[in-house]
């Protein structure tokens, strides 16, 4: 079902300094900020050969990212995406097997403009997953 890692995505305060990491120490090719009041978050992607990592930073009073924050005050892996050809059998067979699919499990526009859904990670060996429509 699942095919290529789209992106690991990674939660930080301050994502000014976070991208700096990336672009000055580590000469990655970093995006510049882009804020996304629909989902809460301010974005970076980061592109790599062979992914990209999504750095986000919390925008607004009722960001989903706060509370994790507040638990994990130096940021930390948020979630991973995976990309599915078909997000609609994805979730349908995913919920057959007995996995939770978070929301309402209709998938939304993610930050790339493609549907998305996020799994619950107590099904996923403790890590937030979302689909991500190839
Ligand atoms: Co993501």
């Amino acid at each position: 079902m699942i095919g290529r890692l789209n992106h690991v995505a990674i939660a930080v305060r301050d994502i000014g300094k976070a991208a700096k990491i990336y672009r000055d120490v580590l000469g990655a090719d970093v995006s510049a900020p882009v804020p996304q009041p629909d989902h809460g978050v301010t974005t970076v992607f980061i592109a790599l050969p062979n992914t990209k990592i999504e750095l986000l930073e919390p925008l607004g009073k009722e960001s989903p990212i706060a509370k994790f924050l507040e638990r994990n005050p130096d940021g930390g892996l948020h979630h991973l995406c995976y990309e599915v050809s078909d997000i609609g059998a994805a979730r349908d067979a995913l919920r057959a097997a007995g996995m939770r699919v978070l929301g309402d499990g209709e998938p939304k526009t993610g930050a790339h403009g493609k549907p998305v859904l996020f799994l619950h990670p107590k099904d996923f060996a403790g890590t937030l997953v979302e689909l991500e429509q190839a």
